[in-house]
């Protein structure tokens, strides 16, 4: 694993590709820091991901550029979820969209500027060209980044943690509301097709429903739950629903389609559908009346937590210890708090993370000791009465 050509390694270049999280300035911060003052690099940083790259746009990173970033959300380097460079649009001269490969573009700038690695941190479509990348040659070392915590080979990700508490503290401000009218709250949280970050932050915010993509629900048993727990005195409702989740034999809930991203499909509207659903089926009964709360980007942004800016530090830290040992080609993990790291090609692609891989994605098991703790203290996710 560890390659000879790594003691020549001068300079390193870093960027952020994908959607952004809380967590990532805490990545950026380590990598710069531990190249610097560990192995004495030189750092170049390009700007709004792969785009950068292609376009030599690019800053130089020191000590100072990193100061008074950690706290911070969202990412210095800024970053885009388009941009695939081994599939890049360009617009002809009869104004119609062709799709090029100028990933040589990309390529002759890091010789340019002779970066010997490029650390990568991103999420499924920009780990997938970090795979292409290395196939071309180039030495490359992958950091992975979601809120939606559903990548397979890794315990947990940076600014999943952070979303948590967003979700936490927006529960509870929900309750105060909810209890004031006598009132169904709603929430609707992002994860795609994973449900962590509903389930555990339903637990967390105590709702009384939970709703992931992993458990199916069946919206008569939702209605069920609510007036059986207003007939025993529990006059207000709180629901977390995952953007992923969906009915029994039924479908997804797309907001939108975005062309040019690697996963095109946009989640959301899920929660203002169950509120129109429940005023059929509760409100005649109970008289609550429903609303709905789409938590949206908030999730994303904002001031970092302890913990995201911790396991940051050591994502960032050890992808620059890979590149000094010449771990090419790999993605850093995390399991039982260990830092490791996997073959890129492994978990991308076709793959196993986000939506091109639904299949292998690290999602909710629904037998396993969370949902089972949730059940044992009433929480229902519309499954079983
Ligand atoms: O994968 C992270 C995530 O925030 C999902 O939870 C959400 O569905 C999606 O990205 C939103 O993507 P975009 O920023 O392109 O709207």
């Amino acid at each position: 694993m560890v390659d000879n050509m790594s003691e020549k390694i001068k300079k390193i270049a870093l960027l952020t590709g994908g959607g952004d999280c809380s967590g990532l300035n805490a990545v950026i911060r380590a990598v710069v820091r531990t190249a610097i003052l560990k192995y004495n690099y030189e750092v170049l940083g390009f700007i709004g991901g792969y785009h950068g790259l292609y376009a030599d746009e690019y800053i130089p990173m020191t000590l100072k550029t990193v100061s008074g970033i950690f706290h911070q959300g969202g990412t210095v380097l800024k970053m885009s979820n388009r941009d695939n460079l081994f599939h890049f649009p360009i617009t002809n001269d009869d104004g119609e969209v062709e799709y090029h490969d100028v990933s040589d573009i990309a390529i002759e700038n890091l010789k340019k500027h002779e970066i010997d690695a490029l650390v990568i941190i991103g999420g499924d479509g920009t780990l997938t060209s970090a795979r292409d990348f290395a196939r071309s040659g180039i030495k490359v070392v992958g950091i992975p980044k979601t809120i939606d915590n559903d990548v397979p080979a890794t315990e947990i990700t940076f600014g999943y943690r952070t979303a948590l508490d967003h979700i936490m503290l927006s529960l509870d401000a929900l309750h105060t509301t909810a209890y004031s009218h006598d009132r169904i709250m709603i929430l609707e949280v992002m994860g795609r097709h994973a449900g962590w970050l509903a389930l555990e932050g339903g637990i967390a915010g105590s709702a009384d429903v939970i709703l992931i993509p992993e458990i199916p629900y069946d919206i008569n048993i939702v209605a069920r739950k609510i007036i059986d727990r207003y007939n025993r005195g529990g006059h207000f409702a709180i629901i977390c629903v995952s953007e992923g989740a969906k009915p029994i034999s039924g479908k997804l809930t797309v907001k939108k389609i975005v062309e040019g991203s690697p996963d095109k499909i946009r989640l959301g509207g899920i929660g203002e559908q169950i509120a129109k659903q429940l005023e059929k089926l509760v409100q005649p009964i109970t008289g609550q009346e429903i609303r709905s709360t789409n938590l949206g980007y908030i999730q994303r942004g904002g001031v970092t937590n302890t913990f995201d800016r911790v396991l940051g530090t050591k994502y960032g830290a050890h992808a620059v210890d890979m590149v000094a040992c010449g771990e090419f080609g790999r993605m850093v993990t995390i399991q039982n708090d260990k830092m490791s790291s996997v073959k890129i090609e492994d978990v991308v692609g076709g793959g196993q993370m986000g939506e091109t891989s639904k299949g292998g994605a690290r999602r909710v098991n629904p037998n396993g000791d969370l949902v089972n703790a949730a059940r044992d203290i009433g929480i229902s996710f519309g499954d079983e009465e």
